[in-house]
């Protein structure tokens, strides 16, 4: 899958994953990302609010705030060719039922639990907007260089 396109994204390892988190930093390594920065942190329940606000109102939001603040987390700038997709498909699909059904290599389906839809183990930034949304909520003293595409424009 080489598109000749670096980019970055963000990579969360969840509060029930934690302590799988060597197993999952050895798939980052073996899929070829490169780890840019790392930050373990417990979420705050305004700071998971902002990070998940696109789902305010939405009939899981209250567990999946308060699972998100039950522990801590570790968030990952992940960089490499086609960061954002290469890293969506590694993680698998949001249901971890599902994940065990479609992807059973899928980080989800390995680490996440099938009984729960919020504890899915790992979150992946879904687009470029997203991503620098998301560098930037848990890197915000962070300056980066911009990555260059394959056409030779500046992405971010
Ligand atoms: P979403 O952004 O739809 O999934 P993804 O993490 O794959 O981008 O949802 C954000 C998180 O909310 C998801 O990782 C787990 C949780 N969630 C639930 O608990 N129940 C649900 O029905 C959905 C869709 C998500
Ligand atoms: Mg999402």
């Amino acid at each position: 899958m080489a598109t000749d396109k670096i980019q970055r994204t963000l990579a969360m390892i969840k509060p029930d994953a934690i302590d799988n988190s060597p197993d999952i930093e050895k798939v980052i390594m073996d899929e070829g990302f490169t780890v840019v920065e790392r930050r373990r942190v417990r979420l705050t329940r305004p700071e998971a609010e902002e990070f998940y606000g696109e789902h305010r109102g939405k009939s899981f939001y209250s567990s999946l705030i308060e699972y998100m603040t039950s522990g801590e987390v570790l968030a990952l700038i992940l960089a490499g060719d086609d960061a954002i997709t290469h890293w969506r498909k590694v993680l698998g699909p949001t249901q971890v039922s599902r994940a065990r059904e479609e992807a059973p290599e899928s980080i989800r389906a390995r680490f996440g639990d099938p009984d729960n839809d919020s504890n899915n183990a790992v979150h992946g930034s879904d687009s470029v907007t997203s991503a620098q949304r998301e560098i930037k909520f848990f890197f915000p003293d962070l300056t980066l260089e911009p990555v260059l595409t394959g056409e030779g424009a500046k992405e971010y």
